[in-house]
């Protein structure tokens, strides 16, 4: 299976690279500076010139407050150009693995006591910010185009590279004694190489359409925040604070967890408790 990586100058982008080399798959990968992918003859004449099997999308435009300023270049990137992605796939019989976002839902309180388990991936969607807006876009030019897919929405998401709450809160653990952390969002962290893993199985198993990835369970940012001091034994004063009270440009859904109940009765994707993979990524960092 030959594969082709753009954004491969990312967080998940980078993740693929390790892969890829470290289980000898053959692959061709392109940071945005090597090819943008808003680029449409470019992107025309590599997808010919490479001949993969697999177009492996991870360019996005992922600056959620940005985005409300943003809209056009966010929609630009994350939908038009995923829709022009999508249309040379079908072309060139490629098939198209592309990652899209928890924030393509509305995360209110009600659904997360009607829907404790988390979003199914058949259940409705209605973005509340700009960049979720563009990502569901992206989702439906894919779907339209009759190209062969998997879509994979992911929450959270943190790796060893780029930038993530992980790494922040890090920072953040070394410099302050005391921190205000949002208490009232909920969610469940993916990781970075769990995704990896699991895109690649599903691919050898030829799944196509929707799925999940996430880990078990679900937290909020505050105490995800206080569980990666614990594990890492940094002593930080964690205060929870409402989203009232820390305000952002871009709304965020209060409740996110996608459900793990599909890609779970997938046959060799081991899905983590995210404390566990939280442990696994700080070996790593
Ligand atoms: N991070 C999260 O918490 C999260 C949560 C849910 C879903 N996701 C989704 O997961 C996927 C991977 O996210 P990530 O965390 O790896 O994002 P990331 O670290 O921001 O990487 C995205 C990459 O896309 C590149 N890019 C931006 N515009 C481009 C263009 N026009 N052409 C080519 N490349 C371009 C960026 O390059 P530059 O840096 O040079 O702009 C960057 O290297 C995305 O689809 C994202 O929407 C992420």
């Amino acid at each position: 299976m030959k594969l082709l990586i753009t954004g491969a100058g990312g967080q998940l982008g980078r993740e693929w690279v390790d892969f890829c080399q470290d289980h000898g798959v053959s692959y061709n990968s392109f940071s945005s500076t090597e090819l943008d992918i808003t680029d449409d003859d470019k992107v025309d004449k590599i997808i010919a010139d490479v001949a993969p099997d697999v177009l492996i999308n991870c360019a996005a435009y992922t600056k959620v407050d940005d985005a409300e300023e943003n809209k056009q270049t966010a929609l630009k990137i994350n939908a038009e150009s995923v829709k022009e992605l999508a249309d040379v796939c079908k072309r060139h019989n490629v098939k198209l693995v592309h990652y899209s976002t928890d924030y393509v839902f509305s995360g209110s309180i009600s659904d997360k006591e009607n829907n404790p388990e988390g979003y199914k991936e058949e259940d409705s969607t209605d973005p509340v910010n700009a960049y979720g807006y563009s990502k569901l876009k992206g989702e439906e030019a894919i779907k339209n185009s009759g190209c062969e897919f998997l879509i994979l929405r992911v929450s959270w998401l943190c790796g060893q590279y780029g930038h993530n709450f992980i790494k922040t809160m890090l920072k953040l653990g070394s410099e302050r004694d005391e921190l205000n952390v949002v208490n009232d969002q909920f969610g469940s962290p993916t990781f970075a190489d769990q995704v990896v893993e699991q895109t690649f199985e599903l691919l050898q198993q030829n799944k196509t359409g929707l799925y999940h990835l996430s880990s078990e369970g679900i937290t909020t940012w505050h105490h995800f925040s206080k569980e990666i001091f614990k594990q890492k034994g940094i002593n930080v004063n964690v205060n929870p604070v409402s989203s009232a009270e820390f305000p952002t440009k871009a709304k965020r859904p209060f409740f996110s967890k996608l459900s793990t109940q599909k890609i779970s009765n997938v046959d060799g994707v081991p899905i983590l408790d995210w404390k566990a993979g939280l442990q696994r990524l700080l070996k790593q960092l």
